[in-house]
């Protein structure tokens, strides 16, 4: 093996999906400090919680600080260099969040064991569908009184539609969780709070007299639990797992340390090295002799004195090297890229340099916009980095009408950076504005005062959700007619239908069955 394929093939580039307070912090705390890259528990936290105090957009961006380093974490493990990408919930929840993983080649699903499978894990998953991501997961919280986890197992396979594939399994919850015993080495690790790393001791062995010792009357109760287990679960299978059908369980108490090194152990052992990724004219193989990668968030810098914003690319040929020239394809110009950050943790005596899989930030005043391919000159255009359908809306008024054009350049740049979607209705001169979180549009009003000078209020606008259109010319035409007043054109011109609610939507689509109603449009 060349040293460019040995370092993309100990890569592993991952993020965590959750709903809220399942545990995605701690847990994401916890992988840093089992990983080395932090020194004590407490700062990812600390964090999170003066984040959570508010919901004030400028004082997020302050107390986060340069936000950029706690968006991408990465850190060596076991001759393995994990880059963990932040996927922001809570107040902050947004489109990023759905496009982060489209740069991701894994992801780990952080299921509280109290309340199941919950609203915003469901959409998060099905962005992970879109390109079948394998899944690993994570059921959290195993020290509160949980639901069973077989029934647990049987949400995740009834709701999210994969197979469940225990890899470990808990002895007993709440105050009577002992541990887990995992099903292929054949050991139980003793939970213990107390513990530096949550265990107190490891046996191997399901009728090691030790485990009676330990655990007494729940270890005939374990066995007789492992037996149904091994004839009721399915076995795991890397394939299945490896095309996103079947997700490996584990269980854990992340706050207490509890199986998170086991986790670690998977995203290392399981997970994939990163993938090939599909361009319009051909597949790009991560270890191709030439760098490229395309850009999958945009983030600006709130200080008013550094208008300069990040754009965040995800290798995925080659290799990048600080002061390299590339090419801009959408502009066909080269950049020369010196200023490149890139994430590795602590090692400060690396040479910045990134390797497939790998995340770079370029600094860029604008001129670079989401979806953007960078290669070493070929005219390459990676796909699958869409827009999804927004579930918030705004109508924007002007305070002073005579900034027309200064707002309708603002919504028209900050939609091509991701930052809100705009959309313009056929028969009305509304600006509309369409997001999945609605901090977003919180971020839209303080950038249009600050950087395009122009003031303006949200209104509300009757609409649930939108969908991308695509259909004939006389069927877009007639669509139009009907509904003029919620068809609208996109930043880019194309046609989008803005739903009141459900019904209206399921009735458009079955009024006009040969148009497609798309929830995600490709951004080109
Ligand atoms: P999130 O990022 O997914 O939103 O979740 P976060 O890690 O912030 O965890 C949400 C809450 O769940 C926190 O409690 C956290 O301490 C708790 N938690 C995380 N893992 C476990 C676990 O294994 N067992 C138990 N019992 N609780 C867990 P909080 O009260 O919101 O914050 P704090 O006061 O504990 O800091």
């Amino acid at each position: 093996m060349s040293t460019l394929q040995e370092e993309i093939q100990r890569r592993r580039t991952f993020a965590i999906i959750s709903h809220p307070d399942a545990g995605k912090t701690t847990l994401t705390e916890k992988l840093l400090w089992f990983g080395g890259a932090i020194q004590m528990a407490g700062s990812v936290r600390a964090r999170k919680s003066t984040k959570h105090a508010t919901s004030d957009w400028m004082e997020l961006e302050k107390q986060r600080g340069i936000s950029v380093t706690s968006s991408v974490m990465q850190f060596p493990y076991r001759e393995h260099i994990i880059n963990l990408l932040d996927t922001p919930g809570h107040d902050d929840f947004s489109e990023d969040t759905y496009r982060t993983l489209t740069a991701v080649d894994s992801a780990v699903m952080v299921i509280d064991s109290v309340n199941g499978v919950e609203a915003q894990t469901i959409k998060l998953l099905n962005v992970c569908r879109m390109r079948d991501t394998p899944i690993i997961t994570f059921i959290n919280k195993l020290d509160r009184e949980s639901r069973a986890p077989i029934e647990l197992l049987d949400e995740i396979e009834s709701t999210l539609g994969m197979q469940c594939a225990p890899i470990t399994w808990p002895i007993g919850m709440g105050k009577s969780f002992r541990g887990v015993y995992h099903l292929y080495n054949d050991e139980i690790s003793f939970f213990d709070p107390k513990a530096e790393k949550g265990t107190s001791e490891t046996i191997k062995g399901l009728d090691n007299p030790r485990l009676d010792e330990v655990i007494g009357k729940q270890a005939e109760d374990l066995r007789i639990d492992i037996e149904l287990v091994r004839g009721a679960s399915n076995t795991f299978d890397s394939a299945a797992y490896l095309s996103g059908k079947q997700t490996p369980v584990f269980f854990g108490s992340a706050v207490n340390n509890f199986g998170v090194q086991s986790l670690l152990d998977a995203v290392v052992e399981l997970s994939p090295a990163p993938l090939p990724r599909a361009a319009v004219s051909r597949e790009v193989e991560p270890d191709e002799a030439k760098f490229s990668g395309f850009v999958f968030k945009i983030q600006a810098n709130m200080d008013p004195k550094h208008r300069d914003r990040i754009a965040f690319v995800r290798v995925c040929g080659g290799r990048f090297e600080r002061g390299m020239k590339i090419k801009q394809v959408s502009t066909n110009k080269l950049m020369a890229v010196n200023n490149a950050i890139t994430f590795m943790a602590q090692d400060r005596n690396t040479t910045d340099e990134a390797y497939a899989g790998d995340i770079i930030g370029i600094p860029n005043h604008g001129t670079v916009k989401l979806g953007d391919t960078f290669s070493e000159g070929e005219d390459l255009k990676f796909t699958g980095i869409p827009s999804f359908a927004p579930e918030h809306f705004r109508r924007a008024r002007l305070k002073n009408p005579l900034k027309m054009k200064q707002l309708q350049k603002g919504l028209q740049q900050l939609a091509e950076e991701g930052a809100s979607q705009l959309f313009k209705p056929l028969l009305s001169n509304d600006l509309i504005l369409g997001a999945v979180g609605t901090l977003q549009f919180d971020v839209v009003a303080h950038r249009l005062e600050h950087e395009y000078g122009v003031d303006i209020v949200f209104e509300s606008f009757d609409c649930s959700t939108a969908r991308w259109l695509r259909g004939s010319d006389a069927d877009l035409k007639a669509i139009s007619d009907k509904y003029g007043f919620n068809v609208a054109l996109d930043g880019a011109e194309e046609y989008v239908y803005l739903a009141p609610n459900r019904v209206n939507l399921a009735m458009a689509q079955e009024r006009y069955p040969d148009i497609q109603f798309l929830e995600t449009r490709e951004i080109f």
